[in-house]
């Protein structure tokens, strides 16, 4: 069952996506070759304690962080650790908080000091893949128009979608209907209206779309061993278009 917010419950959700794009952005500034992931664990779970808000993710399901730190081949659900980062690597974040009754979720990738062309591209193809999709969150248009331009977008371009994880519906749960796949057919799918809030979050894979988890039980991370981008925004569909909450 989707539900729907009411444009009051949107303010409020704003609230929260805001702070989540402010953390991710103090956390964007912070990455630089040596720094580990545990580090950017305790600033961005620090950063929401001091803004009032929850994280997310520490709990939901046993995970046991506040952020999700998936460099390289990871695709999603990271673990932080003790590792220092290095130059080359690329790493995506993704945070979520719980504030004023309503969550808010996103996720960026981003490079650790200077990365090959390769990995630049695959990070800018994902990003634009997230608004190719967010240009189509609009009423009357449905859900696999959203799915269907990230998928095109993405594979005209010689990569590939991952398919066992998909974004959601957000609001006073993390995670609420409907499933969105990041792949799908245009005109298919429920009839998108003002009031739905969804988290679309494409995972994007430099080679083959194919994933397994790890023995943690949560990393996620390509079964080639190629390269793995995400980005994710809690996107409100409005009688005027789609309007993006996690940002500043
Ligand atoms: N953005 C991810 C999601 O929406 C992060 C969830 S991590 C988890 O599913 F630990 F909370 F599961
Ligand atoms: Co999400």
């Amino acid at each position: 069952m989707i539900i729907l917010k009411s444009r009051r419950e949107i303010d409020r959700m704003r609230s929260a996506g805001c702070i989540v794009a402010e953390v991710l952005d103090e956390l964007q500034s912070l990455v630089c070759p040596g720094i580990t992931t545990h580090e950017l664990e305790l600033f961005a779970s620090a950063r929401a304690h001091k803004l009032n808000a929850k994280c997310a993710f520490r709990g939901y399901n046993k995970y046991p962080s506040s952020l999700c730190c998936s460099p390289n081949n990871q695709v999603v659900h990271g673990l932080p650790n003790k590792d220092p980062l290095r130059s080359g690597d690329i790493l995506s974040l993704d945070f979520g908080v719980f504030y004023d009754n309503f969550f808010g979720d996103a996720a960026i990738t981003i490079p650790v000091g200077v990365i090959s062309d390769d990995a630049l591209k695959l990070i800018s193809v994902t990003e634009q893949s997230l608004y190719a999709a967010i240009e189509m969150a609009i009423p009357g248009n449905r859900l696999g128009d959203i799915s269907s331009a990230i998928q095109s977008f993405v594979e005209c371009r010689g990569y590939s979608v991952v398919r066992d994880f998909v974004g959601h519906g957000i609001g006073k749960n993390l995670h609420e209907d409907p499933q969105i796949p990041n792949y799908g057919f245009s005109g298919k799918g429920i009839l998108l209206k003002p009031g739905m809030v969804l988290a679309i979050e494409p995972m994007i894979n430099e080679k083959s779309h194919e994933v397994k988890v790890l023995n943690d039980n949560w990393t996620v991370v390509t079964c080639d061993g190629g390269l793995s981008a995400h980005f994710e925004h809690t996107v409100a569909i409005t009688e005027n278009g789609p309007e993006i909450l996690t940002r500043i």
